[in-house]
């Protein structure tokens, strides 16, 4: 039986659940695509560190040059994350007539254009699969299975971090601060958090989702970024009560010949699925013409779940091989009907409000002139408590509402001798 060669570069978490799945189902596999695959060299800067999967040490090199530099290697995977010199071992990869596959998507959402021009100038293909909700396959979905549609819009749970937290602030009542300890402690948070929580992370997947399907790859600032950690308890429950759950959404809406990019803190309906998508498992909601509202769910992190779409890759790879198919990823047709990016303050929505205020009379005639002079409609207000002369909780729910006026509104508002804390505003997605 033919053999194709492989080079890993990164064993690790990902790597080494690569390695130990193509020695544990090395015969299915290679019944299954009628080629063996071959590790043929393993790099990483730390060789010597014990794996939980035992790997014979003559595979083992610390110089990226054995595997970038070898002819006889066909494949190369990039499993070290990260931006350099991930990038120059793809380049080089490429550059030497090999095929990549990656889990990179912070790569790729910054330096994609280069490299799929670079892929596909050598026809060689590359395949990321892992880079979007770990063993979910959404990317071939996209790519292949919905081939023919049109997309309206894309509502993506993608980071299964923050999806914890917010999971463990609404079922245990844990504070933003306890649910992250509990993360890092049970080894769901990366070594640092700060780009999950910052919401980077879901803007990076949300970029490679928005290139499958619109066939454009926007850069890091053209998308609305803004994380959880102001989310608090207190919304999470007030939010509850109203019917909700607040999630972590990275949204891509079509909206006539405009498309509007965000990922933030968003309200979702207890009636629809993604409410109750918890803990660290990821969902994908697309609308598209054909196929219509396709809901893809699942662990979207985790060692074993991303080396399963590792290895996924590199069975299509092997095939393509075979069959000698270049499949260029830059043929993705663009589509035409969308001019531009919507600005966020254009964006309309529904919102949830919380005000902090004296509650003394008076303090809500106030608000809501000031709502009403921008326009802005109140849907439902409940004052949460009663403490004379002392601050309580306004939740007020918005008809829908510009961003824009909002904004204007809230800053008039927080500019009250009445209202003690900056204003608390999510917006509410109907999906
Ligand atoms: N840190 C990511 C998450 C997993 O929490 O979902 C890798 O994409």
């Amino acid at each position: 039986m033919k053999s194709i060669n492989v080079g890993l570069i990164g064993l690790g978490n990902v790597g080494s659940g690569v390695f130990k799945i193509l020695e544990d189902k090395k015969g299915l596999l290679s019944k299954k695509i009628g080629l063996k695959i071959n590790v043929k060299k393993i790099c990483d800067k730390d060789i010597v560190s014990k794996r939980n999967v035992s790997v014979n040490k003559g595979l083992l090199t610390k110089d990226v040059k054995e595997i970038l530099n070898d002819p006889q290697i066909d494949i190369v995977i990039e499993l070290i994350g990260g931006i350099h010199p991930a990038k120059e071992y793809i380049m080089e990869a490429l550059k030497n007539g090999k095929h990549v596959v990656t889990a990179n998507k912070a790569l790729l959402a910054q330096e994609g254009k280069e490299i799929f021009a670079y892929a596909s100038e050598r026809a060689k293909n590359i395949y990321f699969e892992a880079s979007v909700g770990a063993g979910i396959p959404i990317i071939k979905s996209l790519r292949e299975g919905l081939v023919a549609n049109r997309f309206y819009s894309i509502f993506g749970i993608v980071n299964g971090t923050t999806n914890y937290i917010l999971s463990e602030m609404s079922y245990n009542n844990l504070t933003f601060n306890e649910a992250l300890s509990q993360a890092i402690k049970k080894g769901f948070a990366e070594k640092d958090p700060s780009l999950d929580i910052m919401g980077i992370d879901s803007a990076h997947k949300l970029i490679l989702l928005v290139y499958l399907c619109f066939g454009r790859l926007v850069s890091l600032d053209e998308v609305f970024i803004e994380g959880i950690s102001e989310i608090s308890l207190l919304d999470v429950s007030y939010a509850k009560e109203l019917g909700f759950e607040i999630k972590l959404l990275a949204t891509a809406k079509k909206q006539r010949d405009e498309l509007e990019l965000r990922v933030q803190p968003t309200l979702i309906p207890k009636r629809h699925l993604l409410s109750s998508v918890g803990g660290v498992c990821n969902a994908i909601f697309v609308s598209s013409d054909l196929a219509g509202d396709l809901l893809f769910y699942g662990p979207g992190a985790g060692r074993m779940s991303a080396a399963s779409a590792v290895v996924a890759d590199l069975v299509d790879l092997t095939q393509d091989i075979k069959a000698g198919l270049f499949k260029p990823i830059l043929n993705i047709l663009s589509d035409t009907s969308i001019k531009r990016l919507r600005k966020i303050e254009d964006s309309i929505s529904r919102y949830y409000i919380r005000f902090m205020a004296k509650d003394q009379p008076g303090v809500l005639a106030r608000i809501s002139g000031i709502l009403a002079k921008n326009n802005i409609s109140i849907a439902s207000v409940t004052q949460k408590e009663r403490k004379k002369a002392s601050v309580v909780p306004i939740v007020m729910v918005i008809h829908e509402a510009k961003e824009r006026s909002l904004r204007l509104a809230l800053e008039a508002i927080d500019r009250l001798e009445v209202i003690k804390q900056k204003s608390i505003a999510i917006r509410i997605e109907e999906l």
